[in-house]
């Protein structure tokens, strides 16, 4: 048996290589494919893939990675700003699209929302949709206060902690995915909670159940399912157990979001409701175009998964890498009463002048990022980029990790240093990266339409967490052990630390 593996191995090795002479094409350097698998069995050999893949990049030194998987799908990981620039600039028309993949058909309902369908009318529409009527500027004025009152909450919930419990030990790591969800489900539904929550205004059961489905969903999602790369296995097998994990994340999620929508189609078709309160109400009422209640909820759905993930993940790194450099905490801070002063809290209208603060949001999007690819895009057509050929239909993947660590576009990349981003005076920081040395909101086509709504609420928790608290590791440490998990690359340990209130207890909200 062990005898015939190898044999077949090697054989197809040689035809490999055969075909491969014969082939005028040249791909970019990677692993050799075997014929039809291709590097399947190097792919399940050495988890975590992503890993892998940023191995092999190291080894063979190249900024741009070929690795084939399954018959014919060529996986292109990229971790050079000016080759990811070809991909989403230069030539974004013909990377415009996305995979076909089990983890996206699945959340998106078969491809009814933005991020993960195809190129084609469908995708166009809904894209139409979010940035004109979801993520446009009167939206965004319309619904601040909803977002103000989050924030709020989020010190009040503090303060209870501290006073209450625990000694003001805050696991800061539930508290961002908390107040991120709490904040999306409050301008999209507009209440903050699925059932009662807890007695000091926190999430309960249901709304933690939601969470940890939103992120097991997020972990699953374009996670190199093994029928992503043989097609017609779908739905017949499910070999790494992906597909049921998804199914079970994305009833539960549904389960607390659908009935929602449905009570709210309701409530309009009998005149119940007369006016709009949130985004819900914006989608349900739209007439060009008119979308179906399955459209609305796929794309809630979609909602939740990309706002809370990069946000919460940067505030969890952000809070940690202060903690350990007292002096980026202090610097944030002399902005804070700089701009703000010692008087009021820190409101929406600052964060224009908060350079500082969000200098350092960007700097965890770049050395930290929550997931180490970008979504990937799809070519549409044959072409070429960086004298590489890449096939019609390759999976290209932007390395977030590798372009936010390249040593040839930041200075000693691996030190957390959010003066990197500060421009000349009086210019502000934008979190976005147009030539993508590190990729926060990407850019082209299909470039992140929530960059406002995400750059609002991520400055607006740093702000509040630095302006309201101290913050300390727990116990007798002197400083937070930041080290990755191996698996992905988020913090190993939800962070946890101990906040002190800082301000006079009149300026908290009341508690
Ligand atoms: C700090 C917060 C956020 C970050 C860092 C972020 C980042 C990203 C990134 C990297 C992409 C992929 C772009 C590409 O494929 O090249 C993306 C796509 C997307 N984001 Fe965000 N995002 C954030 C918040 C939001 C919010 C608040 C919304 C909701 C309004 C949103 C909605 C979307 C959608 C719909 C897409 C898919 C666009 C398409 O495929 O055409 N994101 N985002």
């Amino acid at each position: 048996m062990f005898l015939t593996i190898i044999i077949i191995v090697i054989t197809c090795i040689f035809i490999g290589r055969f075909l491969k002479k014969k082939s005028s094409y040249s791909l970019p350097p990677g692993p050799t494919p075997l014929p039809f698998i291709g590097c399947l069995i190097q792919m399940l050999l050495n988890k975590p893939i992503v890993r892998w893949i940023h191995k092999l990049m190291d080894q063979l030194d190249t900024p741009i990675l070929c690795i084939r998987i399954g018959p014919s799908t060529h996986v292109i990981a990229v971790s050079d700003p000016s080759i990811a620039c070809e991909f989403l600039k230069k030539q974004d028309e013909v990377f415009i699209s996305r995979p076909d993949v089990m983890s996206a058909y699945l959340v998106s309902d078969g491809y009814r929302t933005v991020a993960m369908s195809p190129n084609g009318e469908q995708w166009r529409m809904m894209k139409r949709v979010l940035s004109q009527e979801i993520a446009s500027m009167p939206v965004h004025k319309w619904l601040q206060p909803k977002r103000d009152e989050e924030a709020d909450q989020l010190l009040r919930w503090i303060c209870n902690k501290i006073e209450k419990q625990d000694g003001g030990l805050i696991n800061i790591r539930a508290m961002s995915q908390h107040f991120f969800t709490n904040l999306i489900r409050n301008i999209t539904f507009g209440k903050r909670f699925f059932g009662q929550g807890t007695e000091d205004g926190w999430p309960g059961e249901e709304e933690t159940e939601h969470v940890v489905a939103v992120f097991t969903i997020l972990k699953h999602l374009y996670a190199f399912c093994i029928t992503d790369y043989f097609p017609w296995l779908r739905w017949k097998t499910d070999f790494d157990g992906h597909e049921k994990i998804m199914r079970n994340a994305i009833r539960i999620v549904r389960k607390y979001q659908d009935p929602i929508v449905d009570e709210r189609y309701q409530m309009w078709n009998n005149g119940d409701r007369k006016e709009k309160f949130d985004m819900l109400d914006v989608l349900i009422t739209l007439e060009n175009p008119k979308l179906t209640p399955e459209e609305i909820k796929a794309q809630l759905v979609e909602l939740m998964i990309a706002t809370i993930d990069n946000t919460s993940n940067a505030i969890e790194w952000t809070i940690g890498e202060m903690i350990n450099n007292p002096r980026i905490l202090k610097k944030a801070l002399e902005e804070l009463e700089d701009v703000v002063g010692c008087e009021r809290l820190v409101e929406e209208q600052d964060i224009p002048k908060l350079n500082y603060i969000k200098a350092c949001i960007k700097e965890s999007f770049r050395l930290h990022p929550f997931a180490a690819f970008n979504p990937p895009h799809v070519s549409t057509m044959n072409t070429t980029v960086a004298g590489y050929f890449i096939p019609k239909g390759s999976h290209i993947i932007l390395s977030r990790y590798g372009l936010g660590r390249n040593p040839n576009a930041w200075e000693d990349p691996l030190r957390f240093d959010p003066e990197r981003h500060l421009l000349e005076e009086g210019k502000q920081v934008m979190l976005s990266d147009n030539d993508l040395r590190l990729i926060s909101f990407s850019t082209g086509k299909r470039a992140c339409p929530g960059k406002t709504l995400g750059t609002t609420m991520s400055t607006m928790m740093l702000a509040r967490m630095v302006q309201g608290f101290d913050w300390e590791a727990p116990g007798n440490e002197q400083s937070i052990e930041l080290v990755e998990n191996y698996d992905d690359i988020c913090l190993a340990k939800p962070l946890v630390a101990v906040a002190k209130p800082r301000l006079p207890r009149h300026m908290y909200p009341a508690y």
